[in-house]
């Protein structure tokens, strides 16, 4: 939530901060703005409501100069988007300014403090205490802007990623991180700094995540310096060498990200296999959890907290580990789990489940069942985030950057790699057999290639979709493994189309939702060959008895629900325990042409971001 970019080399850094802010664009884009410091000593700041695009507009024709800047695009928490809510926010001199992604908690006491102290606030953002506090801490103690922002992080509570540079000193910016993600680029005579590596790649591939409690001090022709704002001892860096390639992060000739990483898919889940699953599928390995073996074979339970799609795709975890396992699975929203008063003890194992492995809830979440005793595993998709950085092991999805803000390549990673750690664990605990797990792992290992086959289907759901765009509300049905598919496939159309959409636990209508069924609301139904079918079957026959229209999704061949609903999508047959990863692509294709047919901003829909790290 919210991006912040920074830039201090020999290039025009403007340049370099939009393009960091379009990359960014997907953590918020409520509104945008540069700060940089002009070839004639000016601090020059450029906000604007909305896109980068709008920024980019009105900076035309404006000083552009200058080879160190900050920038930051927003996600409105404090304060409705408007021009000069914008970050960067400057100091009341003029001097300094600084952009922030996070939420400064008890940014009111501070800021009645400052305006005691004569400081005039413009804005309603909790940010701009931030910048008016770090230049009253230099004033009152006659200190560096350094030794200012240190002092400051000791009296702001709450999360922050900050960058601040001073009009004095074209040369330096100051850094600084808790529980918001920061990174820095190291280039060759020249540094970038942002919310995730996407805008340092095309420049280097030498990146330093920054820890929590950490401050950065970038100076030009210097090497970077990172300390501990509790304590004067320097850090130690360590540069990682980043694997992500800059086509990763294009459109590729699709229209949207969405679109193309749908079509990633068979390529995404192709990359999340590779290696875990022999070639003969008769055995898994993921070693972030064998070798945590007696972590896993001793939990009592295993909890997995996640948000959003990402919640989804753990209630089908839920599914497949107490199948495999017969561990009894909780899975809980990460923001009700951190505020309740949970009960968590060294028997148990949290997963963090989550894309960007930054999640605020989820990371509070997993930092709750740590101080319990609890095992912690993460199983995200940006590496060298917020998330593996705090757990005792994990595993990756690999899945690359997913820009679209509606997930789809991460939630079919994340149902993938959970099918392949029930198996592993199941295996160790005795429960699978050989030939189970020859039978479910070979049919992942050929879930790429069925979704391939799935994507026969894009021109008829195209036609379908012009079929349903004007309707108002939609109900998702589905049972098993595939109700949480219901609950997705709801999320995915409410997200980017903005139409109403329930998913709801096909036999469960019966008991309040079929007083919603006429006409008017279409029932997306998946109705797959399980040990179910029969039942949903009688869920069809109550929709259509109320003058319902029905989209089924079924199995390939199935000539009795054909006969039934009013439109039919066939995915192939395969392990029952896998069909979410089938049933996922229908529902995604649907929900992308109808938000397309109606004119909707897919890859960014209003009022989202990508990437949570606010409450
Ligand atoms: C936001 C995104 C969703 C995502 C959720 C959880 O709401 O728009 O697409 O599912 O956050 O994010 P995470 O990165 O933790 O999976």
């Amino acid at each position: 939530m919210c991006g912040i970019v920074g830039y201090l080399g020999k290039r025009r850094a403007y340049d370099i901060l939009i393009q960091g802010l379009h990359r960014l664009e997907y953590r918020g884009y409520d509104s945008s703005g540069v700060a940089m410091i002009a070839e004639d000593g000016e601090l020059n700041i450029y906000k604007s409501k909305g896109k980068v695009e709008a920024l980019e507009h009105y900076a035309q024709n404006k000083d552009l100069s200058g080879a160190v800047g900050i920038a930051h695009t927003r996600w409105a928490t404090h304060g409705e988007p408007n021009d000069i809510n914008a970050h960067p926010h400057f100091s009341q001199s003029r001097n300094l300014a600084l952009v922030h992604n996070g939420t400064i908690e008890n940014y009111t006491v501070l800021k009645e403090a400052l305006i005691r102290h004569g400081y005039e606030f413009i804005s309603e953002t909790d940010t701009e205490v931030a910048v008016h506090l770090i230049e009253y801490i230099m004033h009152k103690n006659n200190c560096s802007l350094f030794d200012a922002v240190k002092e400051a992080t000791k009296r702001i509570i709450g999360a922050y990623a900050i960058a601040v540079i001073d009009r004095n000193n074209p040369d330096q910016i100051i850094a600084a991180r808790q529980s918001s993600p920061l990174v820095i680029g190291v280039g060759d005579g020249e540094f970038f700094l942002a919310s995730d590596a996407t805008p340092i790649i095309e420049y280097t591939n030498k990146v330093v995540y920054l820890n929590d409690g950490e401050i950065a001090v970038i100076n030009r022709g210097k090497e970077l310096k990172v300390y501990d704002s509790k304590s004067t001892s320097e850090s130690e860096i360590h540069i990682t060498e980043l694997q992500m390639s800059i086509e990763e992060l294009e459109k590729g000739g699709y229209p949207h990200f969405m679109l193309k990483e749908i079509f990633e898919q068979p390529r995404t889940l192709a990359d999340c296999i590779s290696g875990r699953i022999s070639a003969d599928g008769k055995s898994v390995v993921l070693s972030g959890v064998v070798e945590h073996k007696e972590k896993f074979l001793g939990a009592n339970r295993i909890i997995i907290v996640a948000c959003g799609t990402s919640w989804h795709a753990a209630l089908i975890g839920k599914q497949l580990i107490e199948d495999f396992c017969r561990i009894p699975v909780e899975v809980e929203y990460a923001s009700e789990f951190r505020y309740r008063n949970p009960v968590v003890t060294d028997k148990d194992v949290l997963i963090a489940l989550s894309q960007s492995g930054e999640t605020a809830d989820t990371l509070a979440a997993l930092e709750l069942a740590k101080s319990h005793g609890a095992f912690v595993f993460g199983i995200c998709n940006v590496i060298g985030s917020s998330i593996p950085r705090a757990t005792h092991s994990g595993c990756y999805i690999h899945v690359g950057p997913e820009i679209g803000v509606a997930s789809t390549k991460a939630f079919t990673g994340q149902v993938t790699v959970l099918a392949m750690m029930a198996l592993l664990i199941g295996q160790m605990k005795g429960l699978v057999s050989e030939e189970t797990l020859q039978t479910v792992a070979s049919d992942i290992r050929r879930i790429p290639t069925l979704i391939k086959d799935i994507f026969k289907l894009n021109d008829k759901i195209q036609d379908l979709a012009k079929i349903f765009t004007y309707a108002h509300n939609f109900l998702y049905l589905g049972r098993g493994y595939n109700y949480p598919s219901a609950l997705e496939g709801a999320l995915k159309l409410k997200e980017i189309s903005y139409i109403h959409a329930e998913g709801y636990p096909a036999a469960e209508m019966k008991h309040g939702t079929i007083a919603l069924i006429d006409n008017d609301m279409p029932s997306v139904v998946i109705a797959i060959k399980d040990k179910v079918y029969e039942k949903t079957i009688n869920n069809i026959q109550q929709v259509k008895a109320r003058g319902g229209k029905v989209v089924a999704i079924i199995t390939e061949g199935d000539t009795i629900v054909s006969e039934m609903a009013d439109y039919v999508l066939e995915v192939p047959q395969i392990s029952e325990c896998l069909t979410p990863l089938l049933t996922a692509i229908p529902l995604q294709l649907l929900a992308y042409y109808i938000a397309v047919n109606k004119g909707r901003n897919v890859d960014q829909p209003r009022n989202l971001a990508k990437s949570v790290t606010v409450e």
